[in-house]
């Protein structure tokens, strides 16, 4: 459920005309739903009711990397989530978004040892350990600090997630993980390291999954190796059960499974496990809560169908042409009737195509578009191509909205750049 909605004819964000923001922050624009946001957090948590986590109850660290934006990050750690981070970059986010390190998980295959060096200062939760070259660097890099680590491995389950291959990453060919096979050597040897303290396990196997099949047997294996473990005398407080709950994106498509439906496979499947549990939710939290807006430059006429050229492009929203996500798309105003066109943007690409041949609300030049579920993986993967500055983000909140992301100028794009001295000196002929 989000909260951008038709009202009097015009779509909205929650009490805000869309085309209001367009005039002011202009085109394109991510536009976020605190409303949205806050009610995905809070259904999460609900659906984690009853689960058993000791006594400070579930870890829910927000995966930062699905939407970065420190007003998003900020309304976040007010509804009492953490954060995910895997660089250092993003742990310096979501501290200054106000997260408390208590409340951070580090994730990620590769961990410098200044970030290393960074989290620790910062005495985060945990690090998700993902290899044993790792542990033995994190271990060298806490005592040449004179602190502890708190670890876990992550557990590479060879599972196979069933969603697109660029976003799984459980199988034995991912990069993710220790193998299950090196799991119980890796605890092993991590248990005398000195500047480590084993406390966990954690496992993440995908995103946007649409089965609860590939994460419950993930998680079975990981309720079993809990024992081995611990039989083996590790001391296993915590298991980080990551993230990857998928969302809706095509209204015809079967809805995936509600986070209600995965709590309760999640309280069956964790039953006796007698640990603290993490998850690590990035795009069912705040995948509907955001929304591209765009405005229609021109609508040209192919050979065979019409082309919608939008003024937001593939290096705005990456995820239909890296991965051919469907987007759903509407106009801001619908007149009512309904075309078949490609959606494309402006950059020297064919990969640079929204959709194609959908049929969809009927545009012309000048009417705004939204493409909805963007505020998962979007404005955080955008990039610069073709030198077109950053898209900026607005944040609503009831009756109100803020910019809460600058639109990159060009100024300051070439200002980035600076010549080497030898073309400083030379004039051009
Ligand atoms: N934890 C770890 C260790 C992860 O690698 C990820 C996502 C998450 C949690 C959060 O997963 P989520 O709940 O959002 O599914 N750019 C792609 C998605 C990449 C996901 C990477 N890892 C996309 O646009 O679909």
């Amino acid at each position: 459920m989000d909260h951008f909605e038709l009202r009097d004819g015009s779509l909205h964000a929650e009490h805000v005309p869309l085309a209001a923001i367009a005039d002011v922050a202009g085109t394109p624009t991510y536009v976020y739903s605190t409303a949205t946001i806050e009610r995905h957090a809070r259904v999460f948590r609900d659906a984690l009711d009853g689960v058993e986590s000791g006594p400070e109850g579930p870890l829910i660290a927000f995966a930062v990397k699905a939407n970065p934006n420190k007003a998003v990050l900020a309304t976040l750690a007010r509804a009492g989530l953490g954060a995910d981070v895997v660089s250092g970059g993003e742990l310096a986010r979501a501290r200054a978004a106000g997260v408390p390190a208590n409340k951070i998980v580090f994730s990620g295959v590769g961990k410098t040892a200044e970030e290393m060096a960074q989290a620790l200062h910062e005495g985060i939760f945990q690090f998700n350990l993902e290899s044993e070259p790792e542990a033995e660097m994190l271990s060298q890099v806490a005592v040449a600090l004179g602190r502890v680590a708190p670890v876990a491995f992550r557990v590479n389950p060879d599972v196979n997630a069933g969603t697109h291959a660029k976003i799984s990453t459980g199988g034995s060919e991912d990069k993710f993980g220790v193998p299950i096979s090196r799991v119980m050597a890796a605890y092993a040897r991590a248990a005398t390291l000195p500047g480590l303290k084993v406390q966990g396990v954690a496992v993440h196997i995908g995103s946007q999954l649409t089965d609860l099949a590939p994460s419950r047997a993930a998680f079975t294996r990981i309720g079993a190796l809990i024992g081995e473990l611990r039989a083996a005398g590790h001391d296993i407080t915590t298991a980080d059960l990551g993230g990857g709950l998928g969302v809706p994106y095509d209204s015809a498509k079967p809805l995936p499974p509600s986070p209600a439906v995965y709590g309760a496979m999640v309280r069956e499947v964790t039953a006796g496990w007698n640990v603290r549990l993490l998850f690590e939710p990035g795009r069912v939290i705040v995948g509907n809560a955001g929304v591209l807006l765009t405005r229609v430059v021109r609508v040209k006429q192919g050979e065979t169908q019409p082309f919608v050229i939008v003024d937001a492009a593939m290096n705005d929203l990456l995820r239909p042409s890296l991965y051919d996500a469907w987007h759903e798309i509407r106009a801001v105003t619908p007149s009512g009737e309904r075309f078949t066109a490609t959606i494309v943007g402006p950059i020297c690409e064919s990969g640079d195509t929204f959709a194609k041949r959908r049929e969809m609300d009927e545009v012309k030049a000048g009417d705004l578009v939204v493409f909805l579920t963007a505020g998962a993986y979007g404005a955080t993967m955008a990039s610069t191509y073709n030198s077109r500055g950053l898209t900026p983000e607005v944040m609503v909140s009831g009756h109100d909205w803020a910019i809460v992301r600058a639109r990159q100028t060009i100024e300051s794009l070439i200002s980035a750049d600076s010549l080497p001295e030898w073309l400083e000196k030379e004039t051009v002929a």
